[in-house]
């Protein structure tokens, strides 16, 4: 029998398209979508009918960079795949990329078995995997071929925090050769670690211990030099390049410098890097290290840089980088000493309502606002057009979105595992109210209504990499 559930008067709105149109769903996919009121639409027939007059109805966002239960600083991020899976429905995301970590002197596959292991049964959307190479050698480069091949299409590479994920310039362009030859991409965490780690012990020599420090040794030109190197170790290797979280608009200016040129150089920020700035590392108490994430926040004229890249198209995405650590007992472990503060901001909740908020202030179009969190991540990442957008054939993720309703975000009514929220107070318009996974309800009027096990593990292809 087919399961039949109809979403009618919408202002249907995909990276390409706005229309008013009704949505057929059929067995979970997107069977059909027609202009409200005509013939065709008026023709249809559901099981469920939701009616979204007055709503926007989107694809399912697509968060391309969490951090389920990452082990970092001496901690685990504390949402795990159930809490951190089920917030980001709320949030109106149906897909996440996380992140499997392969440690030191394991194998990439060991690495990503551990990760397979932590999410299976419990993810509320589906979810796939990239692979984080701490440690490149001859065995875990013949291992990329067949990652990719199995649909683990994408490798982070760290140029920061030496003696953890640290790989030094000789292992990236290794890396990044091999992502050429096999339709792999390569993303890197451009920040100069060395650097940066020389002007952490100079620091703390000086007593400068507190919050504020983390972002005045992580240098804006650290992280543009350290682009500016990934950028030419990918032309080099021949390789397209994804540098994750970009906060700094000398980064971004790199970024923009090498797709002026043609080169498939892509690039996310994150929407705390469009909301929050170096004024919140300076809050007293030790509050500032709430806001404790690498790269670090940037002072405020970055963020206008940064929302000028979202509309020239030199960042293509906005992730969160979700990888929250609680300010009791986690956060903690920095007191007195900044480089001890678990690195990590909580978002994953958030990012579509955050970027909306562009939209609303007339920075970004609505139709670019989901091509930044729903179509270009799915591109990117080798899940379009299943993911990140409203078409015949693709997955019916759907949310079904109030432009009008207003919220403040707090921690007191969020549904991620961590006692604080880093937009704390913050009011925006726009609310999610029903969201759809493989057309199965799993918010319905704001509350939760999905099961842990419910999301499934996607195998991703190569992505689309155009300039
Ligand atoms: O501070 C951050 N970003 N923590 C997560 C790990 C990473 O580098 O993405
Ligand atoms: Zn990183
Ligand atoms: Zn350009
Ligand atoms: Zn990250």
């Amino acid at each position: 029998m087919t399961t039949r559930t109809l979403v009618r008067g919408g202002l249907v709105v995909t990276a390409a398209d706005e229309t008013r149109a009704d949505v057929l769903i059929e067995d979970g996919r997107i069977a059909a979508l027609a202009a409200h009121d005509t013939d065709t639409a008026r023709g249809w027939s559901a099981g469920t009918v939701i009616d979204a007059t007055g709503r926007y109805v989107l694809p399912g966002g697509v968060d391309a960079h969490t951090h389920m239960e990452m082990p970092f600083g001496g901690t685990y991020a504390s949402d795990t795949f159930e809490t951190g899976t089920r917030a980001a429905a709320w949030g109106g995301t149906t897909t996440i990329v996380d992140f499997a970590i392969q440690s030191r002197g394991q194998t990439l596959r060991q690495g990503l078995d551990a990760w397979f292991a932590k999410a299976d049964g419990r993810c509320a959307v589906d979810y796939g995997f990239h692979m984080i190479l701490s440690d490149v050698n001859e065995h875990s480069l013949a291992e990329m071929d067949l990652l990719v091949q199995e649909g683990v299409t994408s490798f982070k590479l760290f140029m920061a925090y030496p003696g953890v994920f640290y790989s030094d310039d000789g292992r990236i362009l290794r890396a990044m050769q091999r992502a050429a030859g096999n339709g792999g991409l390569v993303m890197t965490h451009a920040e100069n670690g060395i650097a940066i780690d020389v002007l952490v012990q100079q620091a703390l020599a000086e007593g400068r211990t507190d919050p504020r420090a983390h972002g005045e040794v992580r240098r804006a030109l650290l992280e543009a030099e350290a682009t500016h190197r990934a950028i030419q170790l990918a032309r080099v290797a021949g390789a397209p390049l994804y540098v994750v979280h970009v906060s700094a608009q000398e980064a971004l200016a790199e970024i923009a410098a090498a797709r002026d040129l043609g080169l498939p150089v892509h690039a996310e920020t994150c929407p705390q890097y469009l909301f929050l700035s170096t004024d919140n590392l300076a809050e007293p108490d030790f509050e500032g290290a709430k806001y404790v994430c690498s790269t670090p926040l940037r002072p405020r004229e970055h963020q206008e840089a940064l929302w000028r890249g979202l509309r020239t198209d030199d960042l293509q995405v906005v992730s969160t980088d979700h990888c929250p650590f609680c300010f009791a007992g986690q956060k903690d472990l920095g007191r007195g000493d900044f480089s001890k503060i678990p690195n990590g901001m909580p978002g994953v909740e958030n990012r579509m309502d955050l970027l909306h908020q562009g939209v609303v202030e007339g920075r970004i179009t609505r139709r670019r606002w989901i091509d930044l969190a729903c179509a270009a991540p799915a591109r990117m990442f080798g899940l379009y057009p299943k993911k990140g957008t409203l078409a015949p054939g693709s997955d019916a993720d759907l949310v079904v979105y109030d432009p009008h309703a207003e919220q403040v975000i707090s921690a007191a009514t969020h549904h991620m595992n961590v006692d604080y929220s880093a937009y704390e107070g913050r009011r925006v318009t726009g609310r999610v109210e029903t969201v759809l996974s493989r057309g199965v309800p799993v918010i319905e009027n704001g509350a939760y209504v999905g099961r842990a096990g419910h999301g499934g593990y996607l195998p991703r292809g190569t992505g689309q990499y155009a300039h």
